[in-house]
């Protein structure tokens, strides 16, 4: 099955569900776990230049054997050396993963920028360039965007953000800024309300919910599925990751599963609300 698509702004189809080499996989060899989640049916990874180990993703990737087209790789932007180029670097992260073209690279972090209009030029010239076919922001704000976008040429198509019913109170002026310009939100931590803050408000409706959604499919359905459809219901893309073959194919599925009623996103979207909680970049809250 052909894996379910977000379409962005310039058109391109971004795979829903991305595998991530972060969190779990920062600073380690990710080699076998992108290797095995490729071999499961993932085919959009997530990498970045912080995470210091773009070396072992493209190392997996080459091994895989598939196509380049039939993957969708990802990289971030870090802080940019002293005497570097924003393309320089993305030059070297290319010969890490052993790519002609990124399909996606974001600005990691607003807070690492002095110059953000300046920075994003040099992103679109990436572009322009063919390094990267699409381009886009990580843990931007609307008063980030405000720094850059009243100079930009190519709108950004992706804002990769902490994104779960926790997060939805302090994202929602985000989410409805990035609506004028059809910017699409990917979400990462997206498994926090079950992983990180279980016992939260939303836990009995999630709960409902799972067993109605189980009822309709016919088969087992976890809570965590029902996050990644209410992602889904939302046009959000789940960037995930597991250290686990089953778990990976369980994230997999949920593309398969019945989507939720609009009744059912807004009552976890309600109760979600009720509080504030996140697991990354907690300067976002300051
Ligand atoms: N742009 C940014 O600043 C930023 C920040 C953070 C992350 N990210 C990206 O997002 C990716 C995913 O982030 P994430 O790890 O926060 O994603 P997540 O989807 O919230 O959590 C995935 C983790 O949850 C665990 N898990 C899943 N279901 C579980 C369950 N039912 N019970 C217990 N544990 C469960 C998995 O562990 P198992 O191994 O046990 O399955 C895995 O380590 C990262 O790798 C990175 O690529 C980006």
């Amino acid at each position: 099955m052909s894996p379910h698509t977000i379409t962005l702004n310039d058109g391109r189809k971004i795979p829903f569900i991305g595998f991530g080499t972060g969190t779990a996989l920062y600073g380690r060899d990710a080699e076998a776990s992108v290797q095995r989640a490729i071999e499961v049916g993932v085919v959009h990874l997530d990498g970045a230049q912080l995470y210091g180990n773009e070396d072992s993703l493209g190392a997996a990737i080459a091994a895989s054997g598939r196509p380049r087209d039939a993957l969708w790789v990802t990289t971030k932007l870090g802080k940019v050396p002293e005497g570097t180029t924003v393309r320089e670097t993305l030059v070297a992260s290319l010969k890490k993963l052993r790519l002609e073209y990124v399909d996606l690279f974001l600005i990691h972090m607003p807070i690492h920028h002095a110059d953000l209009a300046a920075v994003w030029r040099a992103m679109e010239e990436c572009k322009d360039a063919g390094l990267a076919r699409t381009i886009g922001v990580s843990n931007f704000r609307v008063q980030d965007y405000e720094k850059f976008m009243p100079t930009a040429r190519i709108v950004p198509a992706v804002n990769q953000i902490e994104y779960h019913p926790y997060t939805a109170a302090w994202a929602a002026p985000i989410i409805e800024y990035q609506k004028q310009f059809n910017i699409v939100t990917a979400s990462y931590g997206g498994l926090t309300p079950i992983v990180r803050k279980p016992g939260g408000p939303i836990d009995p409706v999630l709960e409902t919910v799972r067993q109605r959604v189980e009822r309709d499919a016919g088969k087992p359905v976890s809570a965590g599925q029902i996050l990644g459809l209410w992602l889904k219901a939302q046009n959000v893309v789940e960037i995930t990751t597991s250290s686990k073959v089953e778990r990976i194919k369980e994230y997999l599925a949920t593309e398969t599963l019945p989507d939720l009623t609009s009744e059912e996103v807004a009552e976890i979207m309600e109760k979600g609300k009720t509080i504030h909680f996140r697991q990354f970049c907690k300067w976002l809250d300051e």
